[in-house]
């Protein structure tokens, strides 16, 4: 039996839903000795800023019992760099390309989405990074006040026609009413989640095991943290969603397919298995076989909520 993977989504079809998390897939030719970047649905780059930014002091990294702490802080060449190196390998590469931007002012988010717009040829959606929680400027910080989210959002929607996805965390605060307003603003879905802020300690020398004081957690230990937004957020607007946190492995893929997820970002388990992406896509294709199901939409959402079934129905 075949089964159809295709994923729409708006304009664009994506031949099957697995993508990977910003960030957490180099500049993808990396991988390229592990997983033939040709075979994922799409691919979503590292967070791209205006000018290059070095990122934070290391260690910016480190393990902790059920996932990884990072504070990157949005390290990249700059755009100047991205248009003149990276976008000709992606040309070549002909998957759905969704750049990741994020600005330090409204002025720098307009300018990104001015710039991206203009290579349709081989960009075929933005992902707003909104919710960096490891930069002093950009990121969370500067996105705590709400009015400065909608202007970033707004100057995106006025520069581009491009496909658009607001990311977010719950470290901005009310998931569900701010993916409500960048709707409002124009934007066509939601990313969801970012990395959560946390904490690890060296016991020895009572300091952080970061540079830093604080991290973002990504992995297993975010993943019914992220179900819920996605599962909720979908709910509520109906809107296409990229799905990220703790998507490690076939069962967290179908958890996340059947909240309603439209793509699924694998993230913190390319650092632990590099092909993950292509174990999941045969493990969704064979949960398919096995149960019949010949088309993905019939997967996706088929979540029973426990109100459905006469239990109790959560808010
Ligand atoms: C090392 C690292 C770097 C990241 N860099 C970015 C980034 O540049 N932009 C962004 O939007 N998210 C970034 N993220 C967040 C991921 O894209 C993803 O949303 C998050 O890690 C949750 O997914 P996961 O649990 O599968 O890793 C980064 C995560 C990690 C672990």
């Amino acid at each position: 039996m075949k089964v159809d993977l295709t994923t729409t989504i708006k304009n664009l079809k994506f031949r099957n839903p697995v993508t990977v998390a910003s960030g957490t897939y180099g500049t993808t030719d990396e991988y390229a000795g592990y997983v033939e970047p040709k075979k994922l649905g799409a691919i979503i780059t590292k967070t791209i800023t205006v000018k290059p930014r070095a990122g934070n002091p290391m260690p910016r990294i480190c393990e902790t019992s059920a996932g990884m702490l990072n504070a990157i802080g949005l390290q990249n060449k700059g755009l100047e760099d991205f248009l003149k190196n990276k976008i000709p390998y992606f040309q070549k590469l002909k998957v759905p390309l969704i750049v990741s931007i994020a600005g330090e002012s409204v002025s720098e988010f307009s300018k990104l989405a001015e710039t991206f717009d203009r290579l349709k040829d081989v960009v075929k959606a933005l992902e707003v990074n909104l919710s960096c929680p490891n930069v002093e400027t950009g990121g969370v910080n500067f996105m705590k006040k709400q009015e400065r989210i909608l202007d970033a959002v707004k100057a995106v929607r006025d520069k581009t026609s491009l496909v658009t996805f607001a990311k977010i965390s719950p470290e901005l605060g009310d998931v569900i009413e701010i993916a409500g307003k960048v709707i409002e603003q124009g934007m066509d879905g939601i990313s969801l989640i970012n990395t959560l802020r946390g904490m690890a300690i060296n016991i020895h020398t009572r300091s952080s095991r970061l540079a830093k004081d604080f991290g973002g957690l990504s992995g297993p230990a975010i993943k019914p943290v992220a179900l819920r937004y996605v599962y909720q957020v979908k709910k509520e607007y109906n809107v296409p969603v990229i799905a990220s946190g703790g998507i490690c492995d076939t069962r967290d893929a179908l958890e996340f397919l059947m909240v309603g997820a439209d793509l699924l970002a694998v993230g913190t388990a390319n650092f632990v298995i590099p092909a993950a992406t292509v174990d999941i896509l045969k493990g969704i294709e064979a949960f398919m076989k096995k149960e019949k199901i010949q088309d993905l939409g019939k997967l996706r959402g088929s979540y029973k909520p426990a109100c459905e079934r006469g239990e109790g129905c959560s808010r």
